[in-house]
């Protein structure tokens, strides 16, 4: 029996005489996002038929063939004239409806030995670490704009904050080479996630594996795997690899968004402490003062999609019996939306910091502000007079208290005022009251 194009249910034999219904084949077809595994798929397609000739399960020249007809399609989709089909469902079935349009029907010798959950499970595995690539570029990147501004302002003293309060004074460098190093963990999450995922599930066919001699350390090798997985039910089955691809890009941008929600803040008249540029801004179109940060508003908003797209695929897979199902095919849509999604936040990220001014002589009359170094204080009388620190605590206390009526910093009160809370305090400790020295003198 031959097959009929027009009739997307003979793909599967000659068991169906009826077309699907509309809707089934709405609900059914993924093609719309699995489209973006194009390349994917020819590629582990050009390796599972040349270790079919090589294992003399297809003759040389329907290899050769295959591969001709491949590289015909890979021209169309570069070409952007491949047909796309909803009647064919997904990629999968696209292009092998495709070749056998273009090299006849050799093109069904292909499937053999494979299944669409093996091709599939690779495919996207395949995709995912190209994505991961990609991103682990992106953070580098951010990461080197981070440093340079960490390297620029190493001797910007600002008020470093517990509670939103100004707690002890800092510097610049310090604030933001944190992120750098949340970014670093980011990085290294991404690069265990690629690791763990790297194992090529090729060959398992639909569940069972396949009687074909197959060689699947050949495709493992030529697709870029580490190895075959071991157990094929769980290598069509498993996407665990996809949600820790969800967690960790949904970690990323969850840092993202700290990182936003302070240029936020820093970017208010009431703060003041950086300033964005034109590029990275926009206004109001009522209120003519404003420059708006809706980047890094869009960034932290964005936060939600990537912690919501984790939610999804792990809601999905929560119930499913072993091995594949096709709730899986909901799998595709929040990866894909969450690698976007965070290519984006990433590259707003940098552009909006590489652009921005820091107002650094506002973050030092911050720090200088909010008696930052009482604790500075405190740790002198410890050191110096041998005070237990929770005593030093309570002097120190009552030493802010003094300087608040008096409406004067803590290195403007005299020593006069200060022996009178303290007898031991000599003139040595105006050495620390100063948010400069405070900084120096903390090198653990
Ligand atoms: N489009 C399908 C998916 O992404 C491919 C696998 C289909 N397998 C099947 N047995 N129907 O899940």
């Amino acid at each position: 029996m031959s097959f009929d194009p027009s009739n997307k249910n003979q793909m599967w034999g000659g068991r169906f005489s009826d077309k699907p219904a509309d809707i089934m084949e709405q609900i059914n077809a993924s093609i719309d996002v699995d489209v973006r595994l194009w390349k994917q798929d020819i590629t582990l397609s050009r390796a599972h038929a040349q270790m079919l000739a090589k294992q003399n399960i297809l003759s040389q020249a329907d290899v050769d063939t295959l591969l001709k007809g491949l590289d015909m399609v890979e021209e169309e989709f570069k070409g952007g004239t491949f047909p796309l089909r909803r009647e064919y469902e997904d990629i999968h079935m696209n292009i092998e409806a495709r070749l056998k349009e273009l090299i006849g029907d050799v093109a069904g010798r292909l499937h053999t030995a494979r299944s669409r959950n093996d091709q599939v499970a690779t495919g996207f595995r395949m995709w995912i670490r190209d994505a991961i690539d990609t991103l682990i570029e992106k953070i580098e990147a951010l990461q080197e704009v981070i440093d340079d501004l960490s390297d620029k302002h190493a001797n910007d003293i600002m008020p470093g904050f517990t509670h939103l309060q100004a707690a002890q004074p800092v510097t610049l460098a310090m604030h933001l080479s944190s992120y750098g190093y949340m970014l670093n963990r980011d990085k290294l999450r991404f690069i265990g996630c690629r690791d763990r995922l790297n194992k090529c599930p090729l060959g398992s066919a639909a569940l069972a594996g396949t009687p074909y001699p197959i060689d699947r350390n050949f495709t493992a090798e030529a697709l870029g795997f580490d190895r075959p997985t071991n157990s094929t039910m769980d290598g069509v089955s498993a996407r665990d690899f996809a949600n820790e691809f969800l967690f960790d890009c949904a970690q990323t941008g969850l840092h993202l968004s700290r990182l936003a929600e302070e240029i936020i803040l820093w970017a208010t008249p009431q703060f003041n402490f950086i300033s964005l540029s034109d590029q990275w801004s926009t206004g109001s179109s009522i209120m003519p003062q404003k420059k708006n940060p809706d980047a890094a508003e869009l960034v932290r908003g964005k936060t939600g999609r990537l912690a919501g797209n984790l939610i999804q695929l792990m809601t999905v897979m929560k119930g499913l019996p072993l091995t594949y199902n096709k709730d899986q095919q909901e799998d595709k849509e929040p990866v894909f939306d969450s690698f976007d999604t965070l290519v984006l936040c990433l590259e707003a990220t940098k552009g909006m910091l590489a652009s921005a001014t820091f107002n650094t002589a506002r973050m030092l009359a911050a720090a200088e502000d909010g008696y930052t170094t009482a604790t500075a204080l405190a740790d002198w009388l410890v050191m110096e007079l041998g005070l237990a620190f929770r005593d030093a605590h309570h002097a120190t206390g009552a030493i802010v208290k003094m300087a608040e009526d008096k409406g004067v910093k803590l290195s403007e009160l005299s020593l006069a005022d200060l022996q009178s809370v303290e007898s031991g305090i000599t003139e040595d400790i105006f050495s620390v009251l100063s948010v400069e020295n405070a900084v120096k003198s903390r090198n653990g």
